[in-house]
């Protein structure tokens, strides 16, 4: 692997985006200073004191966080990231054959695990491969390029260690690219993120670009219900993490004793919601942000929304974003769905 911008001459970051850049691991990019607008930098409190009160997710991901949430994705119940694995697996050598890229940027990568089919079928078939995952998770990008860096010796790594947006903003709109967007992390998404993200992503994309869609699908609530709260109580571990990273952030006093986990499906906005529930009447101190305020028992703070979706109506949905359908992949119990789409 190599470290230079330029990898076998695939550039990944745009000339002009190279200076907000910088090395902080061997082939592991971050940003030089977080841009005003990024809602990273605001204050927990922010959402804390929203009627409802919710936690913006990125906090789930630090490095506790993102261990948990590996060990989510091996759960029985948590089919997703399997069935997403095994659609994957037999279908990586049409996609990378529909999507003549260069370059594959996959955005929230997490360790990459799935990505490599599509990775191994891009060095087999085009012999050159860059890999730029984005990631907020610094420890899971470091996972990732030692795993890949023993599997694909030849790939050309080139993680990146932001938010999505920061990510797609500073990729070379010349090099064509697949874009990844796995896992169904689509589904965390609330309307306004969507919003956001899409014209963006949109924007960034060229006529020579694609993008790969991972969406889980409705189904049965049960089903549905188990994945979120598993019997070995790591959901339900992975969702309380939370707390102890706004304390640390934040100064704040929440007591992972004082709150209980709870998730259900909203059959309404099709999506399951999970939360953490004060055991009692209690007051939240968040020293560094100068903020204080009551937890009442049986008071839900959202932490995270899991959408689910009908893949007709996102392909209908995302026509209006200029991107259109190239290929739609499932697995035969027709859970989860792969979209490949382009730029019409
Ligand atoms: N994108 C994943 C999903 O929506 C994120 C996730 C997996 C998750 N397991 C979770 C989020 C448990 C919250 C709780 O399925």
């Amino acid at each position: 692997m190599r470290e230079e911008q330029v990898t076998n001459g695939i550039q990944v970051l745009s000339e002009e985006e190279q200076k907000h850049w910088h090395l902080i691991e061997a082939s592991i990019w971050g940003t030089n200073s977080r841009r005003a607008s990024d809602h990273f930098s605001s204050p927990v409190s922010d959402t804390l004191l929203d009627q409802p009160r919710w936690i913006q997710p990125h906090f789930l991901y630090d490095e506790k966080g993102s261990r948990l949430f590996e060990q989510i994705c091996l759960l029985p119940e948590y089919y997703l990231t399997r069935t997403e694995d095994e659609i994957l697996s037999q279908e990586a050598e049409q996609i990378i054959s529909l999507s003549p890229a260069q370059c594959i940027v996959e955005l929230g990568a997490g360790f990459s695990k799935k990505t490599t089919h599509l990775l191994r079928e891009q060095l087999r078939q085009r012999e050159e491969a860059a890999f730029a995952p984005v990631d907020v998770s610094l420890s899971s990008l470091i996972g990732s390029r030692d795993a890949l860096q023993r599997q694909l010796p030849d790939l050309s790594f080139h993680g990146l260690c932001a938010r999505y947006e920061e990510g797609i903003r500073s990729i070379e709109k010349t090099t064509p690219t697949l874009f990844a967007f796995l896992g169904s992390s689509l589904g965390n998404f609330d309307d306004s993120d969507l919003k956001r993200f899409f014209p963006l992503l949109s924007d960034a994309m060229g006529s020579d670009d694609f993008l790969l869609l991972g969406v889980d699908r409705i189904k049965e609530v049960e089903v549905l219900e188990r994945a979120y709260d598993d019997s070995q109580g790591l959901t339900a571990q992975f969702i309380l993490n939370v707390f102890e990273h706004v304390n640390r952030v934040a100064g704040g006093n929440f007591d992972l004793e004082k709150m209980s986990y709870a998730s259900s499906y909203n059959s309404e906005l099709r999506q399951m919601e999970m939360s953490a529930v004060s055991t009692c009447d209690q007051e939240i101190r968040l020293t560094k942000e100068d903020v204080t305020f009551l937890w009442r028992k049986g008071e839900g703070i959202l932490v995270e929304i899991s959408r689910k979706f009908d893949p007709d109506q996102l392909l209908q949905q995302l026509r209006f974003y200029g991107l259109e359908s190239v290929a739609h992949f499932s697995d035969p119990r027709e859970w989860f769905s792969l979209l490949l789409l382009s730029k019409g």
